[in-house]
């Protein structure tokens, strides 16, 4: 079930919203005044995508007061997890095996979201190719790319980060029969979350609300393992089921979150 979303842009960024409009197919009103008070003045169900003179912010109506979840390469907690050192010890960039590679590595992020963990794939020196198809969550990456390129210290990373607006199933089926496959395909696709606290709450809400829970994620495994030269990571809640019921060659366990990896050929010793 699809629920409500709207567009909404201040008066100065009228002409972007009517393109936008056009893009998603959904009918533009202007704001005037405090965004609060025109979002609280709205239906409580759905989400509202917003133009706002510091860039674009969906927002999730029935949690009135909530703040706008946006692609945000430059915040506090995410900047602080860009860090080229503190990168190498996220969680993500050890599944993807990237820490012993030779060489930088090419990744294929199948599922962009937020593009967080595309972000820091590229900040511990990944190539990252990022793939999103949903054209509402789309807009926001291509809106924090944009904004973060205002952003000096962002220019090596976002030199690192490529991205490819569309549906990660027919990219993968093209990648492997193509002479350009990735070393490693990673899969971080909607799952149903219990967790309730304030921040999933909201992310998950808008999210659920714009893309839905990704039912055909079990698709994506099989093209991914044909186009990986190394591996496959699928990222699933601690206690999720496998990815299409299928194995993986081992699992690292995190705090939250719980990494399978599927080794598709050997790595070179000690990789
Ligand atoms: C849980 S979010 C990913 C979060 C992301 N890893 C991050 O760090 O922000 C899942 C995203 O994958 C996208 N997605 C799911 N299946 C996809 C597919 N076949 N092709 C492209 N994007 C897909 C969804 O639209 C959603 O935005």
């Amino acid at each position: 079930m699809s629920l409500p979303l709207r567009l909404l842009a201040c008066p100065a960024r009228e002409a972007e919203g009517k393109a936008l409009s056009v893009r998603l197919d959904l009918p533009l009103a202007l704001y005037e005044g405090a965004l609060k008070d025109c979002l609280r003045a709205l239906p409580a169900a759905g989400a509202a995508l917003v133009l706002e003179p510091e860039g674009l912010g969906l927002y999730a109506l029935d949690l009135p007061g909530s703040g706008a979840v946006r692609v945000q390469l430059d915040d506090g907690a995410l900047g602080f997890r860009l860090g080229a050192e503190r990168a190498r010890h996220e969680a993500v960039v050890k599944a993807c095996g990237l820490l012993k590679a030779p060489a930088p590595l090419k990744v294929f992020d199948a599922t962009a979201g937020l593009l967080r963990d595309a972000c820091v794939l590229a900040a511990a020196g990944a190539r990252v190719r990022v793939a999103e198809r949903s054209p509402v969550i789309a807009a926001l990456v291509a809106d924090g790319l944009a904004r973060a390129q205002g952003h000096p210290e962002l220019l090596a990373l976002l030199a690192h980060l490529e991205f490819v607006p569309g549906d990660s199933l027919a990219l993968l089926e093209a990648m492997a029969d193509s002479a350009d496959r990735p070393a490693v395909v990673y899969l971080d696709p909607m799952f149903p979350h219990r967790d309730k606290s304030a921040l999933v709450k909201k992310e998950m809400r808008v999210f659920r609300a714009v893309v839905g829970e990704d039912a055909d994620a079990d698709a994506l495994l099989a093209p991914a393992l044909r186009a990986a030269t190394r591996r496959v990571v699928v990222k699933r809640p601690r206690h999720a089921p496998w990815l299409a019921g299928r194995k993986p060659s081992l699992a690292q366990e995190g705090k939250s979150a719980r990494f399978d990896i599927y080794l598709v050929a050997a790595p070179a010793a000690g990789v």
